[in-house]
C-alpha cells in the first residue's frame, strides 16, 4: 500500500487507537430530505468538531460544507435508485475519480447489495472503484447494504462483508448483529457499523460499545446522532464509547445527559 492510501486511511481510522467515529449524512442520495438533514448548516455544522470523518454526497459537500473544515471527507459515489422503488439495489457508480480528487476525498463509498438481484452489478462496481482507488491512492469504503428481504444475521453479514473485502474494499461498513465477532474475525480489513433507524440513545450507545468490544473499528453513524434530541451530546457520548471505551450507561449519564442539562 502506497503512502497516499495509508495516509488517507490514517486520517480516518485514528492510528492512536485504531478506532473511528464517522458521521454519515449521505442519506439524501436515495431518501431525499431526510429528517435532521433538511438544513445542514443548522444541524450538522455544530457536530463537525466531534467527528473523525464526514460521509456525504458531492452535492451537499459543495453546497453546504465550508471548505475550511479540518475533517476528512468520505464521498458517497454510488446511487441511481430512490426509496420510491421496492428494490434499492440497482445502483451504479455516480461520481468520477476526477471529481473525487477535485473534492479532496479521503475515501470513496459505495453500496454493494450481496444477495440482491443486482448483486453482480454492485460487486463489479466495487471492483472498478477499487482499481481506480489504488491508481490514485484513495481508499474505498464498501457499504454492505441489506435488502428489505434479507436477514441481518452473522451468517449473511459475514458473507457480504467478506465478499466486499475480497473484492478489495479498504474498509467495510455493515450492521451490528448477534455473534458480530464472527463477522469481524473473517474480514481482513477494518469493519465499521451503521447505526440504522433512530432508536433510543442508550440502545445505540450499547450497540456502539458491543460492536467495538467484538472487533469493530468504530461506527459510521447518522440518524441516531443527527435525529437525537441532543445531537452534540450524542456524538460526544458515541466518541466516549468508541475512543474512550466508556461503558454505555456511563456515556449516557456522564456525557449525553450532562450535555442536555
Ligand atoms: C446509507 C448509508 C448511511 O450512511 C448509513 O446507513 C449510516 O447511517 P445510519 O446510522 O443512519 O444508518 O450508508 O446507505
Amino acid at each position: 500500500m502506497d503512502f497516499g492510501m495509508k495516509n488517507r486511511l490514517a486520517r480516518i481510522i485514528k492510528p492512536e487507537d485504531g478506532k473511528t467515529v464517522m458521521l454519515a449524512i449521505d442519506h439524501g442520495y436515495f431518501m431525499g430530505p431526510t429528517g435532521g438533514l433538511e438544513n445542514i448548516n443548522r444541524s450538522i455544522t455544530p457536530l463537525l468538531g466531534y467527528a473523525d470523518s464526514l460521509m456525504l454526497t458531492r452535492g451537499i459537500l459543495r453546497s453546504q460544507i465550508d471548505a475550511g473544515i479540518d475533517i476528512p471527507v468520505i464521498l458517497r459515489a454510488s446511487g441511481g435508485t430512490s426509496i420510491l422503488k421496492d428494490d434499492l439495489s440497482d445502483e451504479d457508480i455516480t461520481v468520477s475519480m476526477d471529481d473525487a480528487i477535485r473534492l479532496n476525498a479521503s475515501a470513496i463509498a459505495l453500496s454493494v447489495f450481496v444477495g440482491s438481484k443486482n448483486e453482480k452489478q454492485g460487486i463489479v462496481n466495487l471492483s472498478r472503484l477499487v482499481d481506480k482507488g489504488y491508481k490514485y491512492g484513495i481508499p474505498i469504503l464498501a457499504v454492505t447494504a441489506v435488502g428489505r428481504e434479507m436477514a441481518r444475521d452473522a451468517r449473511y453479514l459475514s458473507l457480504a462483508v467478506r465478499i466486499a473485502a475480497e473484492t478489495g474494499a479498504n474498509i467495510v461498513k455493515t450492521y451490528y448483529c448477534e455473534d458480530f465477532e464472527k463477522v469481524v474475525e473473517t474480514c481482513p480489513v477494518p469493519v465499521v457499523v451503521a447505526g440504522g433507524k433512530k432508536t433510543g440513545e442508550r440502545e445505540v450507545l450499547e450497540l456502539a460499545y458491543n460492536a467495538v468490544k467484538h472487533g469493530a473499528a468504530g461506527v459510521d453513524m447518522g440518524r441516531n446522532i443527527f435525529q437525537s434530541e441532543n445531537p452534540i451530546g450524542m456524538i460526544k457520548a458515541v466518541r466516549a464509547v468508541v475512543h474512550g471505551r466508556l461503558a454505555p450507561e456511563d456515556a449516557y449519564n456522564a456525557v449525553y445527559k450532562k450535555e442536555s442539562d
